[in-house]
């Protein structure tokens, strides 16, 4: 596997293999792999003749006041998972080559991103639109892999990349969950032993709306009020939304259909998780793996 730290190298290599007609797979990441991730790269190791992963903790999408400088980070450990993935290129750039001085290029996803995360985390969606964006440029995939668990981001990327005309695939793979339910999360390592516990009540939340709605329940406000009270029944967790969402607008629904999104947010003490669920299918499953 070979490290690239030069987004110039990193683009000419890039360059290079589509030129010999490669099929090149690109799996964005902040690093400190988990399941989640490693679920992306084997996708993208089936069906990609190449395989770059990306690690970067993004400073643009972090507010003031987030974890940017305690984000959890392990590049050993991330470049040994990644090579025994059978990953060809780790390109890790450093901040100042990304944003180097005097950059003032930003890319707005509209519309989709007010609601939900984008309304607590301000900003957030235009750091991630934006580094995605160079990393389309950089990389050149033909598919680029990204996790269901950031439902909100997945939907902006897959706009953006259609409105830029990157000319490439997203490809948003399932949540990969813990044994009892809890969305792998590089976050999770924040949480103490009682938040661990506490913390699957975003889960647990989820899966009464789930049960709700296969039982009939289709009020989206009814579903929206049972997840927040079982978010809620916990003492370190506050609640940042519950609701059910169109599927590809993320607009508020008033009743939820199949495919709709049950969407959730809470922070547990300091540390902020989200989750959610396709409603009418079974991807609530604990332990469930994505390949
Ligand atoms: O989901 C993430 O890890 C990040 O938001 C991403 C897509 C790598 C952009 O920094």
């Amino acid at each position: 596997m070979d490290i690239i730290r030069i987004p110039g190298e990193m683009r000419e290599t890039a360059e290079n293999l589509r030129r010999a007609g490669l099929r090149l797979g690109l799996v964005p990441t902040m690093g400190y792999f988990h399941e989640g991730h490693l679920s992306l790269i084997r996708r993208a190791r089936a069906e990609c003749d190449r395989v770059v992963v990306s690690v970067f903790v993004n400073p643009t999408q972090f507010g003031p006041g987030e974890d940017l400088g305690l984000y959890p980070r392990d590049f050993d450990r991330d470049c040994e998972l990644a090579a025994a993935e059978g990953v060809d290129l780790l390109f890790a750039p450093a901040a100042d080559d990304v944003y180097p001085p005097g950059y003032a290029t930003y890319v707005d996803v509209e519309r989709l991103t007010e609601g939900l995360c984008g309304a607590s985390r301000p900003g957030h969606f235009r750091g991630v639109a934006t580094v995605v964006a160079k990393l389309f440029n950089l990389c050149r995939p033909a598919v680029a892999y990204f996790g269901q668990k950031d439902y909100q981001q997945a939907q902006v990327i897959k706009r953006m990349a259609a409105d830029l005309d990157f000319g490439l695939q997203v490809e948003v793979l399932p949540i990969v969950r813990e044994p009892d339910g809890l969305a792998m999360s590089s976050r999770n390592q924040y949480l103490s032993v009682d938040e661990r516990r506490q913390a699957t009540c975003l889960y647990r939340a989820l899966g009464r709306a789930a049960e709700l709605f296969a039982s009939g329940e289709t009020g989206a406000e009814r579903l929206a009020a049972e997840m927040r009270a079982v978010v809620e029944a916990e003492p370190a967790a506050r609640l940042d939304y519950a609701a059910v969402v169109d599927a590809n607008e993320l607009t508020p629904r008033r009743r939820a259909a199949p495919g709709a999104v049950a969407v959730v947010a809470a922070f547990i003490n300091d540390t902020r998780l989200i989750d959610n669920t396709i409603l009418g299918t079974d991807d609530l499953k604990a332990g469930a793996t994505a390949c």
